[in-house]
């Protein structure tokens, strides 16, 4: 039997990462005044990170040499506008030139403009829950985009537009009254000059009011940034665990896959893709989150090692939005670079099921390409495709790197 998978002609093959997370002292936004708290919930501050912010052009290059046609990057709004109103031209230019990077190696630039970091400015003013957020976020894209946009591919206006509610409702972090109660939430507040109960960073975000300002906020970016230069599809990004049922959980994974998912994806339908973002599945029970199965393998980041959601998660997509899916990121915490080749090819065979299907899945991307910084939890799970000492910031490509690069290259994917 032939099991070669062809992906159809131009098919995006991606890595991606979020500035905060490799640039390096980015040192105006609001999560680098949370690493550095004495109360700080983050393991360690990002530091230097991987450099990024300088060695962006070797780091593009030897993307394109693995074989990778797409690279989703992040551009970082504290950066561009570190106090409100003032941009700056510098660091459009920098944003500009790693786009063309991109294009002197054949790679499609995706960019993010916005991955879970805002200026300070922007919490101290009501953050994530503030009315006027949508307009400011609006006109940060705008600016950026008469900048850039003659050189973008692809743009996601807001990363995982849903996070907040994932975190508490799935139990990847404490419940949020238990955080609002934390010391670190009261000193944060002094920080940022603004009353407990009005700061609102993204990752935190989940009130109705919030979710509203997101979604707008996705909404008017997205206008503000299909007002040109440039032409090219504009989309969001959403996390998306599988989220299963026992026999009789049914009726709370429902709740959840409504609350989580539905809410947010039912909106999109003027977008021109869907971002996928899938890590694992989460199971309920009668009574709620069931622990991960006995016997199944756990990753780094302690849930379940279970490459097949990626497949359930883009048929959902698919099926409530009716968009092309662009798999924005997928991928595994582990130290054995066996497994993480071991997930990509469990998650590659359910893309290509989704295709065999007729379903319109327009690429994969690999999250990450380097070992980053991965919030609060620091340095220590490695995602990366490419590995990079903290001390000398030398770039180590791993095989999985030139196993997946391979396959980009060929456009092919031998599924067995
Ligand atoms: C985020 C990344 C993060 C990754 C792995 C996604 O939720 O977009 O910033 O590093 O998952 O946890």
């Amino acid at each position: 039997m032939n099991t070669q998978v062809e992906f159809p002609k131009g098919f995006l093959w991606g890595t991606a990462t979020a500035a905060h997370q490799v640039e390096g002292n980015n040192i105006n936004s609001d999560v680098w005044l949370l690493e550095h708290l004495p109360e700080t919930p983050y393991a360690e501050p990002s530091g230097d990170a991987c450099d990024h912010y300088h060695r962006y052009r070797q780091d593009i290059a030897l993307l394109a040499e693995l074989g990778f046609n797409m690279y989703r990057f992040s551009l970082e709004w504290a950066r561009i506008e570190p106090v409100e109103g003032e941009f700056s031209r510098a660091i459009l230019e920098h944003y500009r030139d790693m786009l063309r990077a991109c294009h002197e190696h054949g790679i499609t630039p995706m960019v993010t403009f916005h991955h879970f970091t805002s200026p300070r400015w922007l919490i101290t003013s009501g953050g994530w829950e503030s009315p006027d957020t949508p307009d400011k976020f609006a006109r940060y894209c705008e600016r950026t985009n008469e900048y850039l946009g003659d050189l973008i591919g692809a743009a996601c206006t807001l990363n995982e537009a849903n996070i907040a509610p994932l975190i508490t409702k799935l139990g990847f972090g404490p419940p949020i009254e238990q955080i609002h109660q934390a010391p670190w939430w009261s000193a944060a507040a002094r920080a940022f000059g603004i009353a407990p109960d009005r700061l609102a960073p993204f990752l935190y975000a989940l009130s109705p009011e919030a979710i509203d300002t997101v979604l707008s906020a996705h909404r008017k970016g997205m206008q503000a940034i299909k007002a040109g230069p440039g032409d090219f599809p504009v989309g969001i990004t959403l996390a998306l665990s599988d989220i299963q049922a026992t026999e009789d959980g049914e009726i709370l994974a429902s709740q959840m896959r409504h609350e989580i998912n539905d809410v947010f994806l039912e909106t999109l339908r003027d977008d021109d893709f869907v971002g996928v973002q899938t890590y694992s599945r989460t199971r309920f029970g009668p009574d709620g989150l069931l622990p991960a199965e006995e016997g199944v393998e756990l990753t780094q980041m302690n849930y379940e090692f279970w490459p097949e959601a990626l497949e359930a998660t883009i048929r959902y997509a698919a099926a409530k939005t009716g968009l092309p899916v662009i798999v924005t990121e997928n991928g595994v915490a582990a130290t054995d670079d066996t497994r993480r080749i071991a997930y990509i090819r469990r998650a590659l065979r359910g893309v290509a099921n989704c295709l065999k299907d007729g379903l319109p899945v327009h690429g994969y991307t690999y999250w990450s390409a380097f070992d980053n910084f991965e919030w609060s939890l620091g340095y220590r799970p490695t995602f990366g495709l490419i590995a990079v000492d903290r001390e000398t910031q030398e770039r180590t490509v791993k095989p999985s790197a030139r196993w997946l690069g391979a396959i980009a290259r060929a456009n092919t994917f031998e599924r067995a």
